[in-house]
């Protein structure tokens, strides 16, 4: 016969949870949760610089204390449990309350010390390097993070709230965020020194038989130049992807064939290798936002930085114009 369940003292958990919780360790938890982020024992192991056996002792140590299974495998492939998810959530608000006792923390030091950690796309990182630098010479105590990436990759940062703020063109739609625009992103058309573009007045239709050098999927700057194309329905049917700006510049500089690129990626000495098209619709408008979740506090670094990025701006924005980026007189 069974024995009659015991009643529940109600405000007490129970004695051998309360224990086995108290051999949890915080290094657990965050290989834990690098593992369930990246859905892989051997990718963690290569992030956090560890053998793959201890990363599964470690989570294994971790499942016989919560008492669940927190992975199961399917194949080569680990899901997260029912368990696993509530641990990886958790695991991601003990993150973000973390960083806000930091930020507590470096607030209380002023702008004498304390942490900054931005992520950026690409189309940024030749701009904001630069605004950096000076940053840290007026605040040398404030340690920095810079993280550079495609959209993707930032929006990824962002949901992993892993950044004080992020700098991108095309805030997600539908995230609760704050996106303040804080600078003009125009994407250029460019070709090779010695391309000889249709006289007179032209679109991009004009030049559809050339080939088109693509960023990435994933990246910002090519989402913004395919929905252009779609909208226009323009059949450009030759391109070929390369992963990144400098890539491009130097293939189109080459010979390869005409690409759109953020005008801030053409330093002067790029702009003597290849050459800005005069095209209806281009440069195509686009902005960077200052990007942070809504209702997220700033740390005093991190709203000192994006105060004075603001400033920064204003002063890039003048030195970016140029006749040949005035819109209207492609028109
Ligand atoms: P990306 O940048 O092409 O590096 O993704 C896009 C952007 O300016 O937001």
């Amino acid at each position: 016969m069974k024995s009659p369940p015991k009643r529940s003292t109600g405000h007490q958990p129970s004695a051998r949870r309360t224990l086995n919780l108290r051999q949890l360790t915080l290094r657990q938890l965050e290989i834990f949760e690098v593992v369930a982020r990246l859905g892989s024992f051997t990718r963690a192991s290569e992030v956090l610089h560890l053998t793959q056996p201890s990363v599964s002792m470690q989570v294994k140590s971790l499942a016989q204390a919560i008492g669940q299974p927190l992975f199961e495998q399917t194949g080569r492939q680990v899901h997260l449990t029912a368990p696993g998810r509530a641990l990886y959530e958790t695991c991601r608000e003990l993150d973000a309350l973390w960083s806000r006792f930091e930020a507590q923390v470096d607030d209380i030091g002023g702008l004498r010390s304390g942490h900054l950690r931005v992520s950026v796309v690409t189309t940024a990182k030749y701009f904001l390097p630069r605004a950096l630098g000076l940053f840290c010479r007026q605040y040398p105590g404030i340690e920095v993070e810079l993280e550079v990436q495609n959209r993707d990759g930032i929006l990824a940062r962002l949901r992993d709230k892993l950044d004080d703020f992020h700098v991108m063109s095309m805030p997600p739609p539908g995230w609760a965020i704050d996106a303040e625009p804080f600078l003009d992103n125009p994407l250029v058309l460019i070709a090779p020194p010695d391309f000889k573009p249709p006289r007179g007045p032209i679109s991009l239709s004009d030049l559809a038989e050339q080939r088109f050098l693509l960023r990435e999927t994933g990246s910002g700057t090519r989402m913004a130049f395919d929905e252009y194309v779609t909208r226009q329905r323009l059949p450009l049917t030759r391109r070929m992807t390369l992963g990144s700006n400098e890539a491009i510049k130097q293939a189109v500089a080459g010979g390869l064939g005409l690409a759109v690129l953020s005008r801030h990626a053409l330093t002067r000495a790029d702009l003597a290798e290849v050459k800005l098209l005069k095209v209806r619709d281009f440069p195509l408008h686009g902005v960077w936002h200052i990007v942070h979740w809504h209702g997220k506090p700033l740390s005093a670094a991190a709203a000192a930085f994006r105060d004075f990025l603001r400033e920064f701006a204003k002063a890039e924005s003048s030195a970016l114009e140029a006749p040949v980026l005035s819109r209207g007189k492609n028109r």
